[in-house]
C-alpha cells in the first residue's frame, strides 16, 4: 500500500481473521474495534476491512468502481510449485462467475439463471425432504448426536450433486476436493498443503470438463443437461468449457454454504432452548429463523472485491486497486439498520434485509434453494426433535478459512434412557 494512502487510513495492527480468537468468535473482535473506524486497513491480510452496511451495500452496487476479481483468490501469495499446478490444470485466478466482471460475468450468468428455473428448484423440495428424512431416520433419540455429520454436512451436498446430474459413485470424491478448494482460496495453508489443494483442484477442474463431454452424449432432466441444452441452440454463446466453469462454481457454492447456514440456525436457536421451543411449536417461525440467523450470523460472512480506481469509502479515500475485505457478518449488526442488533429476535421484520447473499449482479443464484434446504431440515428437526438440547460441555471449533463458517460438530440430545 502506497505511504500517502496508509497516513490517511486507520490501520488494525492486531486484525487477523484466521487468528484462533477471531476464528472462535469473531463478534467479539467487531465489538472491541473503534466504533469510528468503519473502513480500516489490516496489514495481516493486507486488505481494507469494510463494516458497515452502507458502505458494503454501495459496493456490491457498483460494479463499475469495486471489480470482483478477488473474489476466489488464494488469501496467501502461493508458493511457485502450487501456481504453476493450477496453471496447468486450466485453473484460472478468476475461474468462475463468482469473480467474473462484466460482460465475461453477463455471458456465464445468464445462461446459469435460464437454467435455474424456479420451476428447477422447486422440484427440488420433494428431493429435499426425502433426504431428510432418510437422514434422520438414522439417528438413535436416545443417544447423542452430532448434527453436522448426521445432517448438515451430507443434505447439501446430496441436493446439488443430484441438482447438477453428477452420478452418485462420484459425489464423495467431488466433496473433498471442495473441502481443499475452500482452504486453498479462503484460508492459510502451509506450502506444502497448496501444492496438495492445487493438485486436487486440478483434478476437480479435470473431472468436471469430462463430466460435460460425457454428458453431451447422455443428456437427462438435470440443471447440466438444462446447460447443454442452451449450447445447442447457439454453441458459441455457450462453450462446453464455459458449461464446465459454471458447474465448477454451483458444485461448490451449494455446499458448505448450506451446511454452515444450517448448523447456524441450530446452534443459535439451541444457544438459549426457549427460541427452539417457540419455533417448535410454531412452524411458521421457521422462515423468520433462518433470515434472522442469516443476519445475526451469516455462514458467508466475508467477500471481497478490489477498487477499480481512487475512490472514497466510508470517508477513507482508498487507492486504485485496494483489496476489500467486505464484513457482511458485521453488515448484520449494524444498528442503523437492525434495531438492537444484539437481539436474536425470530419476529425481526427487516431480517430479510440482510446482505448475506450479497447484492446486485452477483447476488446468490442459490439463495432460494439454500433457504429452502435450510427450512426444510429445521421442519424436520422440530417436528421430530421438539426437546432438543445442546450436549453441554463440548467447545465449538471452526474450519480456518475468512469466508465460510459454520460449527465443525454440534453435539445434540434429544433423550436419555
Ligand atoms: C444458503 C447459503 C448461501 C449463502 C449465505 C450464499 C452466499 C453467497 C454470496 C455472499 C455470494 C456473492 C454475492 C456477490 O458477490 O454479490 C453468492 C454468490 C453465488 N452463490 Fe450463493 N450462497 C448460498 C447458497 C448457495 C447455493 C445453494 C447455491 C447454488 C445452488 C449458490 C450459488 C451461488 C452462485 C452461482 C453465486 C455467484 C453468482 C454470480 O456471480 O453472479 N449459493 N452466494
Amino acid at each position: 500500500m502506497p505511504n500517502g494512502e496508509q497516513a490517511r487510513c486507520p490501520v488494525q495492527a492486531d486484525f487477523d481473521p484466521l487468528s484462533p480468537a477471531f476464528l472462535a468468535d469473531p463478534f467479539a473482535v467487531l465489538y472491541a474495534l473503534p466504533r469510528e473506524t468503519p473502513v480500516f486497513y489490516a496489514p495481516s491480510i493486507d486488505y481494507y476491512v469494510v463494516t458497515r452496511y452502507a458502505d458494503i451495500e454501495a459496493v456490491f452496487l457498483d460494479h463499475e468502481t469495486y471489480s470482483a476479481a478477488p473474489a476466489q483468490l488464494p488469501l496467501v501469495q502461493l508458493v511457485p510449485e502450487a501456481a504453476q499446478i493450477l496453471s496447468a490444470g486450466g485453473h484460472k485466478p478468476q475461474p468462475s462467475m463468482v469473480s467474473l466482471d462484466p460482460p465475461a460475468h453477463t455471458r456465464l450468468r445468464s445462461p446459469t439463471a435460464r437454467a435455474f428455473t424456479p420451476r428447477r428448484v422447486g422440484e427440488m423440495e420433494p428431493r429435499i425432504r426425502a433426504t431428510v428424512d432418510q437422514l434422520l431416520d438414522a439417528v438413535d433419540p436416545f443417544a447423542p448426536f452430532d448434527l453436522v455429520s448426521t445432517l448438515t454436512f451430507p443434505l447439501p451436498a446430496t441436493i446439488i450433486f443430484s441438482f447438477v446430474g453428477i452420478p452418485e459413485r462420484d459425489w464423495p470424491q467431488l466433496k473433498e476436493w471442495c473441502g481443499h478448494r475452500a482452504t486453498l482460496a479462503w484460508g492459510r495453508p502451509t506450502p506444502e498443503e497448496q501444492v496438495h489443494h492445487a493438485e486436487s483442484m486440478a483434478a476437480y477442474r479435470g473431472y468436471l470438463r469430462e463430466f460435460v463431454t460425457a454428458k453431451a452424449h447422455a443428456r437427462d432432466d438435470d440443471f447440466a443437461s438444462a446447460l447443454l441444452a442452451i449450447h445447442d441452440e447457439d454453441p458459441e454463446a455457450l462453450t462446453h468449457q464455459e458449461i464446465a466453469s459454471i458447474l465448477y462454481s454451483l458444485t461448490f457454492a451449494g455446499h458448505e454454504t448450506t451446511n454452515y447456514l444450517i448448523g447456524n440456525v441450530v446452534r443459535r436457536l439451541l444457544e438459549d432452548p426457549a427460541r427452539w421451543d417457540a419455533v417448535a411449536a410454531d412452524p411458521e417461525l421457521i422462515s423468520g429463523a433462518v433470515h434472522e440467523t442469516l443476519r445475526y450470523d451469516p455462514s458467508v460472512p466475508v467477500w471481497r472485491r478490489v477498487t477499480k480506481r481512487p475512490v472514497t469509502l466510508g470517508g477513507v479515500d482508498l487507492p486504485e486497486g485496494a483489496k476489500l475485505f467486505l464484513w457482511l457478518a458485521a453488515s448484520g449488526r449494524d444498528a442503523s439498520v437492525f434495531p438492537e442488533p444484539e437481539t436474536f429476535d425470530l419476529r425481526r421484520a427487516n431480517a430479510t434485509k440482510t446482505l448475506a447473499f450479497g447484492k446486485g449482479i452477483h447476488y446468490c443464484l442459490g439463495a432460494a434453494l439454500g433457504k429452502l434446504e435450510a427450512e426444510i431440515a429445521l421442519e424436520g428437526l422440530t417436528r421430530r426433535f421438539p426437546g432438543l438440547r445442546l450436549v453441554e460441555g463440548r467447545e465449538l471449533s471452526f474450519h480456518p478459512n475468512i469466508s465460510f463458517r459454520g460449527p465443525e460438530a454440534l453435539w445434540v440430545q434429544y433423550r436419555t434412557r
